[in-house]
């Protein structure tokens, strides 16, 4: 199946005002349209996501991996204590491409390790916006070569 999704942790629907020196002004409704657009032009079905709630993440990267859509996911604080998104991850199979706003290793030593990193197809960082759209871009041509295996291991 032709999708992804795009999914954001805790306090990333703060963007645009919350500490715009690290995190800049754009919000995250400018994030999703300009995935959005990148989508409808790719013929790919998306589906943004946001929540505070590590639950609901681990929820949602388990649908994508059972759809075999693929996975933009910026887990904000979670990326640096969440075993249980990381478990989402390779329990479901899904295919994660892991993002984050901020150069995390420029910053505090406790944004320095990422639980997630270890079980993620890539991770691209410290972009801002960038991030996203290198991630989207980077997902679509790895889902087509993936297609193009599984159509001549059929064949
Ligand atoms: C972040 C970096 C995390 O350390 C932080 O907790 C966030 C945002 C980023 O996009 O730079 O919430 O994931």
């Amino acid at each position: 199946m032709n999708a992804i999704y795009l999914l954001n942790g805790p306090n990333l629907n703060l963007l645009g005002g919350r500490e715009p020196g690290i995190y800049g002004s754009g919000s995250l409704a400018d994030i999703e349209s300009s995935i959005a657009r990148r989508a409808q032009a790719a013929g790919i079905i998306l589906t943004s996501k946001q929540s505070n709630h590590e639950g609901d993440l681990v929820g949602l990267v388990q649908e994508a991996g059972r759809q075999g859509a693929g996975v933009i996911l910026n887990a904000g604080a979670y990326t640096h204590t969440s075993i249980a998104l990381r478990d989402a991850i390779t329990g479901s199979g899904a295919l994660v491409i892991e993002v984050h706003i901020s150069n995390v290793h420029a910053r505090e030593n406790f944004r320095h390790h990422s639980m997630i990193s270890p079980v993620v197809r890539g991770v691209i960082l410290g972009l801002g916006a960038m991030s996203y759209e290198l991630a989207f871009d980077a997902l679509v041509q790895i889902m087509k070569e993936h297609k193009h295996k599984t159509v001549s291991r059929i064949v």
